[in-house]
């Protein structure tokens, strides 16, 4: 079973992913991760993340051993990790070499320990639409602006880090204009994408919602 998860930047997806990973035992990519991967090599070797054509090579270098490897730089996950990740997940060129990697764990889904898994949960903004047309389940999380500026505060704010909640919530909808009008990948969901809006609800409600729509997606396969 492949599962994809799409949608804008703060709409809860790694956290439903990771859980329904867990839950279904299925091997979770977390697709930004390519991304992250390509800006901290270029930054560890001195390289330009204006340059679009290092980071071409960049990425046409790139393994999936050598990514896990990577994630565990301090930077990785750091601030300038997340820009430069912003920068080189812009260049289409980028964004065709880096597909077959994640393509590829499609064909052989393993967790971390080498064992193999059920299938595989995706999570990123073009999972469903273009490295997982096919997935069996797609779903398109959202919430409304002001909801996904909250909870972004409120992580800020359990981090011990001081931020004004109108600064985040100016912050989000940039992106947000951003992420549509792109010309590589604009967040859009897939026309047979199960629609979650999950402004209005728990995030207990929204684990429980999902694995309604997948139990009986599993269900109906077991029908067939
Ligand atoms: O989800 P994240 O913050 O780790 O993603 C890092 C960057 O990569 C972010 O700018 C969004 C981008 N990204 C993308 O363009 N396509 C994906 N499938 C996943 C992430």
């Amino acid at each position: 079973m492949i599962i994809t998860i799409d949608g804008p930047a703060s709409a809860g997806k790694g956290t439903l992913a990771s859980y329904l990973a867990e839950r279904y035992r299925l091997a979770y990519f977390d697709t930004g991760m390519v991304y992250r991967a390509v800006g901290l090599e270029m930054l560890l070797k001195g390289l330009n993340t204006a340059d679009a054509e290092a980071a071409a090579t960049i990425a046409a270098e790139l393994t999936f051993p050598r990514m896990m490897e990577l994630s565990k730089h301090p930077e990785f996950r750091g601030p300038q990790g997340g820009k430069n990740a912003s920068i080189v997940s812009a260049y289409p060129q980028v964004r065709s070499l880096l597909l077959k990697m994640q393509q590829d764990f499609a064909l052989h889904p393993v967790f971390k320990d080498g064992s193999l898994a059920n299938g595989a949960i995706y999570d990123g903004r073009d999972t469903g639409t273009v490295v997982c047309p096919n997935a069996d389940i797609k779903f398109f999380v959202t919430a409304s602006a002001e909801v996904r500026a909250e909870r972004r505060y409120k992580e800020f704010v359990a981090k011990g880090i001081k931020i004004d909640y109108q600064e985040v919530l100016q912050d989000i909808k940039a992106r947000d204009e951003r992420d549509s009008t792109r010309s590589a990948a604009p967040l859009r969901p897939a026309p047979d994408a199960i629609m979650f809006d999950t402004s209005d609800l728990s995030i207990q409600e929204v684990k429980q919602k999902a694995c309604e729509i997948i139990d009986s997606q599993l269900q109906r396969q077991k029908l067939a």
